[in-house]
């Protein structure tokens, strides 16, 4: 079964609600102008967290997703500051981020939470994006594949819905993009990984590639077999260079380069 392209946007601690809001409309306007689109790939906007309810409500009927960018296990309690997985539901929300770099390193995740916030992501009805990826330390230390896979050992043995992002550390926001074949090695090796573990089901999952993404390099990751999305911070926080981003990835669709022949 092909998998069809998914690109997400991580927004964040950027944009107002009425700016994440008048995003969300402005892509809705443009893509009810495209017809057919959503046979060709997923798109998922991860605002801030007070603007969740507001983009499901925009984008309800347009196909695409919202995300939440963080969420915490169990439902509700006496958790000051916290958002448990099962509001981020309610909030209107169907996929999670969980993992993502930043929340390791300024916040103090370690992989037993993130193991954690997956299955509870899981068990609340979200689709969780688990993030990996090594620092520029590790990948000098020719540890990239050791992490990565150390990363993807948070998952239990019952396949459930679930997407990976493979992000190098090194390249997020800083416009240093790696080197696509060398992605799609570690894409595969993800894919290796969670079939390893999860069998056919395992090659449903979705590898994505975050890390710098821009309208330049996209097609080069979207080239790579083993990749099937990607995860964007900055450029996709304009609407034309995130536009651009979706023209990109449609023409990356199985379906939109149909075998000779067929
Ligand atoms: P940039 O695209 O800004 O490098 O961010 C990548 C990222 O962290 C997405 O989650």
């Amino acid at each position: 079964v092909p998998r069809r392209p998914l690109l997400i946007a991580n927004w964040k601690m950027y944009k107002t609600v009425p700016e994440s809001t008048a995003f969300a409309r402005e892509l809705a306007r443009r893509l009810d102008e495209w017809t057919g689109w959503d046979e060709l790939l997923d798109v998922v906007l991860c605002p801030t967290a007070p603007a969740l309810w507001s983009l499901h409500r925009v984008l309800a009927r347009t196909g695409v997703g919202v995300g939440a960018q963080d969420g915490v296990p169990g439902t509700e309690g006496a958790m000051t500051g916290a958002l448990s997985m099962y509001l981020v539901r309610e909030a209107g929300a169907a996929w999670c981020l969980v993992g993502h770099s930043e929340r390791r390193r300024l916040f103090g995740e370690t992989d037993a939470v993130i193991g954690a916030k997956v299955a509870a992501a899981q068990a609340a009805g979200l689709c969780p994006v688990l993030c990996v990826g090594e620092t520029a330390e590790e990948r000098s230390a020719g540890a990239t594949d050791a992490v990565v896979r150390r990363q993807l050992d948070v998952l239990g043995d019952e396949p459930g819905s679930l997407v990976v992002a493979y992000e190098p550390v090194w390249a997020i926001g800083t416009g240093l993009t790696a080197d696509p074949e060398e992605v799609g090695r570690v894409a595969a090796l993800v894919r290796t990984s969670l079939t390893g573990r999860w069998g056919t089901a395992g090659g449903a999952v979705r590898v994505l590639y975050g890390g710098s993404v821009s309208a330049a390099t996209l097609g080069g990751f979207l080239a790579q077999p083993s990749v099937d999305g990607a995860l964007v911070g900055g450029a996709s926080l304009r609407l034309d260079e995130f536009w651009r981003l979706a023209r990109i990835a449609a023409e990356a669709a199985p379906s939109a380069n149909p075998p000779s022949g067929a």
